[in-house]
């Protein structure tokens, strides 16, 4: 469990987190609860968020799990409701939500393949931000933060669709900070570098040879830790970050400098 922030830091806060279930969303969760925010965790896969909130529950604390497909256009609306209902307000929304892409040139991606991957990492970013939104809105603040990646800001070989959606993820972030910084709303993108997850540990020959490139071109010479992401989605989360808008901050071991 991360430890960076104070445990009164998000106290009386509530946030709720989509992709929960595993990786860096449930690092995620981690570090909110330690941060002392209450907790609405959702995923896909019900169980895997009903463990992340297992895992974390204590006394001072309330966290509940949910089921979240974010490419269904009603579920993040059911679930910003069910926030409120529950633990009386919304403060921070964070989607970790993602999938990544078929490891291929460009060019053999098929239509499928495609839609695929946008439907997740950009459509249900959207769907999942702009819920967010309206929950917050009428109480005049909140903080909105999409898990995108450093291919939001370089390419990555065999990885157009996935590097396309989060390069479109980045740009949502930056449309709906110029419509939400009147209402007090605030959005921004915290991308993760290659980070120790799930996601990066599984993987066809394509994947590995790209983990192989990613791993050379890191600075510090060695992956991210979840738990390393999610101090800085703390960050994203708290009134440390009040005149932060718009944004992408990267925890990334230096990638993006060479
Ligand atoms: N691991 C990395 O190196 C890395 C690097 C950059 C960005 N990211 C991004 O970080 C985020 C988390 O990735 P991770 O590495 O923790 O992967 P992960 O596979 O461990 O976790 C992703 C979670 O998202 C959930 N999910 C997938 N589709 C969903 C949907 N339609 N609705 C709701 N939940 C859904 C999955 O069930 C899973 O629990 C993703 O957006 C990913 O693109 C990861």
């Amino acid at each position: 469990m991360s430890g960076a922030w104070a445990s009164d830091a998000l106290k009386g806060r509530v946030a709720v987190v989509t992709g929960a279930g595993s990786g860096i969303g449930r690092s995620i969760a981690e570090a909110l609860a330690g941060a002392g925010a209450d907790l609405l965790l959702a995923d896909l896969a019900e169980a895997g968020a009903a463990e992340t909130a297992a895992g974390i529950a204590r006394g001072d604390i309330r966290v509940e799990a949910a089921a979240c497909d974010v490419r269904d256009p009603e579920a993040s609306a059911a679930l910003f409701a069910r926030a409120v209902e529950r633990l009386g307000r919304i403060d921070a929304a964070i989607s970790s939500a993602g999938i990544g892409g078929p490891a291929a040139l460009a060019h053999e991606i098929t239509p499928a393949q495609w839609e695929a991957v946008i439907a997740t990492n950009l459509t249900g970013s959207f769907l999942f931000a702009a819920a967010a939104a309206r929950a917050m809105v009428p109480r005049g603040g909140g903080s909105i933060t999409l898990v995108t990646s450093q291919v939001s800001e370089v390419a990555q070989r065999n990885c157009a669709a996935y590097v396309a959606s989060k390069g479109g993820a980045k740009m949502l972030v930056k449309a709906m900070a110029l419509d939400l910084a009147p209402f007090g709303v605030r959005v921004n993108a915290l991308a993760p570098g290659f980070t120790d997850t799930p996601m990066t540990r599984g993987g066809d020959p394509g994947h590995a040879e790209s983990r192989r490139q990613s791993l050379a071109h890191i600075p510090m010479g060695r992956m991210g830790r979840p738990e390393e992401v999610a101090d800085a989605a703390v960050f994203l989360a708290s009134d440390a970050s009040a005149y932060v808008t718009g944004t992408t901050v990267f925890v990334d071991g230096g990638y993006l400098t060479v």
